[in-house]
């Protein structure tokens, strides 16, 4: 009987906890309500949709100049930059601490940083130049490691291989499989330069 004092609140609590949680579940939708409001998409539609909104053809996709400046070539979508642009001359010390940390070339293709100068690189599955020689795990591997397909030198600044990394292994292969299914397009992208190397 002396235990009594001590079961009695504890059992009044679990009945609280009980009871406040009753309203909360019912308020959840099921299951089954999330399921069905999920369209149907291929690994290439999923692909698309994640190249889309994760800003790939920012620097990836050659500009154009349209009615309101420059916009996105689509007619040459997703190929790099375009190696027919020569690189303009950066002067020296306009990249420094307390002046700039990168400049970009007008397709926003070709990056001057501290790095020195790093090239969009070609992602159409063309064989020579672009992505068509790459396989799945060499591209999912790439951009979770942040190193040249998976294994080689670190990947260069402003490739945001770091945020993309969090995709899940599905999302990554969509990708890959949306970026396998467009055009090839023949663009071969140069090496990164060293600071040394960037015209002056
Ligand atoms: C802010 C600009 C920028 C954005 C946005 C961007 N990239 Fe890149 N990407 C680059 C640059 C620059 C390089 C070249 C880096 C180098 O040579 O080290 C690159 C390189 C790559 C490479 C080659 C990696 C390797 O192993 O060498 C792949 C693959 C790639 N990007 C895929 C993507 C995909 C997919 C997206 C969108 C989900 C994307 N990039 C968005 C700038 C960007």
């Amino acid at each position: 009987m002396k235990y009594c004092p001590i079961i009695f609140p504890a059992a009044v609590l679990l009945l609280a906890t009980a009871c406040q949680q009753q309203p909360q579940q019912s308020q959840q939708p099921t299951t089954t309500q999330l399921t069905v409001s999920q369209p149907a998409q291929t690994p290439v539609q999923r692909g698309e949709y994640l190249v889309t909104i994760g800003g790939c053809n920012d620097c990836h996709t050659p500009k154009k100049l349209g009615p309101n400046g420059p916009e996105p070539d689509l007619s040459k979508a997703l190929s790099g930059n375009p190696s027919t642009e020569k690189l303009a001359p950066v002067p020296k010390g306009l990249i420094a601490p307390d002046k700039y940390l990168t400049v970009v070339n007008n397709h926003l293709g070709a990056w001057v940083g501290p790095w020195g100068v790093s090239f969009a690189m070609n992602l159409t599955p063309d064989k020579e130049t672009g992505l068509g020689s790459w396989t799945e795990q060499m591209f999912v591997s790439a951009l979770r490691t942040g190193k040249h397909q998976g294994t080689g030198r670190p990947i260069l600044p402003p490739m945001p291989w770091n945020w993309y990394r969090n995709m899940t292994d599905d999302d990554l292969k969509a990708v890959f499989a949306y970026l396998q299914s467009i055009p090839p397009i023949h663009n071969p992208i140069p090496d990164p330069l060293t600071p040394e190397e960037i015209p002056r």
